[in-house]
């Protein structure tokens, strides 16, 4: 089988369904993962879904993701605009990233303007909700080859 795709979730992110619904959406983690799970096995790719209150947990899998992941899709919730140290982890890893976020940030706060994250992402999806997943997910699966 081929390498797994790594989906990374950041702080608050387990609280998805109860957090601000009228911003995040009534879906918890545990839905998105289902429709994930769901959708990989459609396209034949294996997937770890994650999710940590602590950068440093974030870093760790990161890391460990190097001799294992194939690709990984980062919700880093509010660490998106603060973490240098899960940058540095992302660009030393060399992976293929993308970015997802459930709200479009650019319609929020000046502050969820910034990402450390964007500039070493191939993709950036975000405003699409739960749904944003399941196109990273497109995004990263090998395409099927034609025969
Ligand atoms: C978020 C947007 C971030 O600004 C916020 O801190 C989050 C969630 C999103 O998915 O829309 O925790 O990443």
């Amino acid at each position: 089988m081929a390498a797994t795709i790594l989906v990374l979730n950041g702080p608050n992110l387990n609280l998805l369904g109860e957090r601000e619904p009228e911003i995040y959406g009534r879906e918890t983690l545990r839905d998105i993962e289902a429709a994930l799970q769901a959708r990989a096995a459609e396209l034949g790719v294996a997937i770890a879904v994650r999710q940590s209150n602590h950068e440093g947990e974030l870093v760790d899998w990161i890391q460990e993701a190097r001799g294992t992941a194939s690709g990984i899709i980062l919700n880093a919730g509010a660490y998106t605009h603060t973490s240098l140290a899960i940058a540095d982890a992302l660009r030393l890893c060399s992976l293929p990233v993308i970015e997802v976020h459930l709200s479009n940030v650019f319609r929020r706060e000046p502050f969820r303007h910034r990402s450390f994250i964007s500039p070493i992402a191939r993709g950036v999806i975000c405003g699409l909700g739960a749904r944003g997943y399941l196109f990273a997910l497109e995004a990263l699966a090998p395409r099927p080859s034609r025969e």
